[in-house]
């Protein structure tokens, strides 16, 4: 287009008249202005600008029709050239401002008068012609200001609607990346189920038979007693494991009530820090006072906290920290509800593990079987909830889960 404005104002050169240097230098500077204005008055603040590139292309047009009139500049057939300042304006400003800036324009070619009828006179016929110049312009600049109003109104929606797939693309991919992580908690919970189910009879014997063989020969031979009480210790160990599997694998029966959730969690955090000797971590509480009670299954709730603040506990390990625990009213997709943040000041997940860290088995830890998490998930889900690890990669671990009040 730009190579379209110079071919035109090119032809216009071409036109008497031609010697006339002032017209073909204003005719370059208008062909020049229209193509770089925007970059000319990049400095300027937008509103400004907009008003700057109107007004130099009404002193252009004004400069222009004053070196082409014979015998008066207002008889100048380059009084069109009015266009381009109107057009622009119709297409920057919304109607107000196009029909002040269609009146300047106006005004301006206007102005030649003043001094031309010191020395003419206008004629009725004189007087039409120039009426209908300026009614032209404005009609001209309406038509443009619709066009161009109706064309930002679809622009901004297009914007918009944008912006709303963007936001709806990024929920797909979360309801994707929730769907595979059920789909592998599926499949390995039925597995583990079958697993755990049928290690736990002989587990039971080996038990049973120890703690006989431990009462029988713990008399004669110490030695063997000792050993019998390992197997049992670790029996017990094992059983532990198993119970875990199950609890990971079993459906849940969820038996809701109106619960506080403070009390939940003081509760969860009071067993974990009563099971522990490490005292170097420092519990913070934060609960808002204005929290609801919510529909939860009491037991099953307090087991997510528990894995959480065990989870916590052991990120900071022998050096201890602060586990920072909050809970206040939210709402998430529409529903009302309670945010609760566990937030530890331990190393955190680094960011190529922030995927796995929810999957059955994944443990980062000698003794962990990596079930703490995906049983946490999956309560959550039950109760209609989520949970997210909401800090980056760098700072503590931060887990945020929502619980629907209704
Ligand atoms: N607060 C935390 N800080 C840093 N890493 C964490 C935290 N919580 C969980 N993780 C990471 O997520 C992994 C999975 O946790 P999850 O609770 O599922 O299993 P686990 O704690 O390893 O074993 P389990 O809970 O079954 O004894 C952990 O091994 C650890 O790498
Ligand atoms: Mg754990």
């Amino acid at each position: 287009m730009d190579l379209v404005w110079l071919a035109l104002i090119g032809f216009l050169a071409l036109l008497n008249p031609r010697l006339e240097i002032h017209k073909q230098l204003i005719l370059l500077a208008i062909g020049l202005f229209q193509i770089f204005d925007r970059k000319l008055l990049a400095s300027l603040p937008a509103g400004r600008r907009n008003a700057y590139i109107v007004l130099i292309k009404i002193l252009l047009a004004t400069v222009l029709v004053g070196h082409t009139g014979t015998p008066t500049p207002s008889a100048s057939p380059y009084w069109l050239i009015y266009y381009v300042p109107v057009v622009s304006a119709a297409t920057l400003f919304e109607a107000g401002g196009t029909l002040l800036w269609t009146a300047i324009a106006s005004a301006a070619y206007c102005s030649y008068l003043i001094p031309e009828l010191q020395e003419f006179e206008l004629t009725p016929a004189g007087e039409t012609e120039l009426a209908l110049r300026v009614l032209f312009l404005f009609l001209a600049a309406i038509i443009v200001n619709q066009f161009a109003t109706e064309n930002r109104r679809q622009a901004e929606s297009y914007r918009r609607l944008a912006e709303e797939l963007a936001v709806t693309n990024q929920r797909l991919q979360q309801a994707q990346e929730e769907v595979r992580r059920n789909e592998r908690l599926a499949a390995l919970g039925q597995l583990t189920a079958g697993v755990a189910h049928e290690i736990r009879n002989p587990l039971g014997v080996i038990k049973g038979s120890a703690e006989m063989l431990a009462q029988k020969i713990s008399a004669e031979d110490a030695l063997a007693g000792e050993l019998a009480g390992y197997i049992s210790s670790e029996v017990d160990r094992l059983n532990g494991i198993v119970s875990r599997f199950l609890d990971f694998a079993r459906p849940l029966q969820l038996h809701c009530r109106r619960e506080s959730v403070p009390a939940l969690l003081d509760r969860a955090l009071k067993a974990v820090s009563d099971g522990r000797k490490q005292n170097g971590v420092r519990v913070e509480r934060n609960y808002d006072a204005s929290l609801e009670d919510v529909p939860v299954d009491a037991d099953l709730c307090e087991q997510v906290f528990t894995n959480l603040a065990i989870n916590a506990y052991q990120a900071m390990g022998e050096h201890g920290g602060t586990l920072r625990i909050s809970a206040r009213p939210a709402h998430s997709d529409g529903r009302r509800g309670v945010e609760i943040e566990f937030a530890d000041t331990g190393p955190g997940v680094p960011a190529e593990l922030r995927e796995q860290i929810f999957n059955p088995f994944f443990t980062t830890k000698r003794e962990g079987t990596g079930l703490g998490l995906s049983i946490v998930s999956r309560i959550i889900d039950e109760h209609g909830g989520s949970i997210r690890l909401a800090s980056e990669p760098g700072e503590g671990a931060r887990f945020r889960i929502f619980l629907p009040a209704d």
